[in-house]
Formats: C-alpha cells, structure tokens, sequence
C-alpha cells in the first residue's frame, strides 16, 4: 500500500544494567539507596503523602540525585549514551549546546500507587530507569499525542496494530531504561502486586 507515516512518536528503550536480573550490579547498589533515601526524606515523605498518596517519591525534596550520589553519578553517565543516540535518532540540532541531565528523582510505588496521566515541562527527554519491578507490575502507558484533536476520527480496532492504538504501555522491567520527549503525556497504572516497585525518573533539557 502506498503508505508513508510522517511525525513518528519516538520511544527508546534499551537493557541499562545487565546484572540488574540476578541482583547485582549498580542496580543493587542503587536499589539500597533508594530505599536509604525514603527513610531519611522526611520532607519528601510529608510531599508524597499529598501529592502521591500511599506512595515515596524524590521529586520535590530530593531532585538531583545525580549530583547528590556518586551511584546516581553512574546512573546518569550510563543514561547519557542512550540520550545521545536517542537525540540522534530524532535529528536535534541543540546549536551548539548539550543535553544534560537536570533532574533525576526516585519513585517507589507500594500497592495500589498510581501515578496519574502528565507530562514532563521544561524538559526536552525524559524517561526512567527500573530498579526493582515485581512480577505483575504495572508498565508504562503512553498516550496518542494527537488524541485531543481526533474529534469524529474513528475508534481504533481492539486488535489494531500497534503503532495505529492510543494507548501503548511499555512493561517496567529492572535494568531497563525508557526514553521519550518530555511533551508526550503518559501515566502508571495502580501497582496491583504486593511488592514495592521502584524506578528512577529523569529529565534532560538543552537550555
Ligand atoms: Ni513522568
């Protein structure tokens, strides 16, 4: 069929720490600080409590952790090269200037956490990085981007290809690394297992 697909939505996914699965690694290391830092962020505690209910998260209290945490430091120089070869791909032309890290925050979702539909503004690639994903855990879920302007455009068949749905999760699963542009909306759906699951979300921009 003579078809082209024009504006793609990119997302880059790719095996960050090998040693991730049996336990070792710099994903152990991380996991143990970013249970160290749930017990001791107070005041991110106290944030949570209103802003992500049953839930920790970093993201006001303790945002840079890469600058904070030689581990995070690792973390962020292994997310680099996959930012760069993301970049890349979608042709950016930053004139001159890099792409750097600027924020970089741990989420740890108990049973039933949700995190609702956003994006990320004042960024330029976002993503996440999975410490700890129990069996069953939710994934990622992305949405169409065009979605508010579909007005009479039909419904999508259930069994409809992948890149033609609104909907699109990408499964959470440790060691791995999810990168997007920071302006496509997407949301975590309750975590329905027992077990904690726990991710490092970050944000890079050019400016
Ligand atoms: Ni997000």
């Amino acid at each position: 069929m003579p078809l082209q697909s024009l504006f793609p939505t990119r997302i880059y996914t790719a095996r960050l720490d090998p040693r991730a699965a049996s336990g070792g690694g710099l994903n152990s290391r991380l996991l143990r600080e970013c249970r160290q830092l749930a017990l001791d962020d107070g005041a991110g505690r106290t944030w949570s409590k209103t802003n992500y209910p049953g839930g920790y998260t970093s993201y006001s209290s303790a945002s840079r952790m890469h600058q904070m945490s030689p581990t995070f430091g690792q973390l962020e120089k292994r997310i680099d090269k996959h930012v760069r070869r993301f970049a890349g791909a979608l042709d950016f032309d930053p004139a001159g200037r890099e792409l750097v890290m600027t924020d970089c925050w741990v989420n740890v979702m108990s049973r039933h956490v949700v995190h609702g539909l956003h994006l990320h503004p004042l960024a330029s690639i976002s993503g996440s990085y999975y410490v700890r994903t129990p069996q069953g855990c939710s994934g990622l879920k992305f949405e169409d981007p065009r979605l508010d302007r579909f007005m009479a455009a039909p419904p999508r068949k259930a069994r409809a290809r992948r890149d033609n749905q609104v909907w699109v999760t990408i499964p959470a699963e440790q060691g791995n690394l999810v990168l997007f542009e920071s302006w496509l909306r997407h949301e975590v759906a309750p975590n329905p297992t027992e077990a904690e699951r726990i991710s490092v979300s970050f944000n890079y921009s050019w400016f």
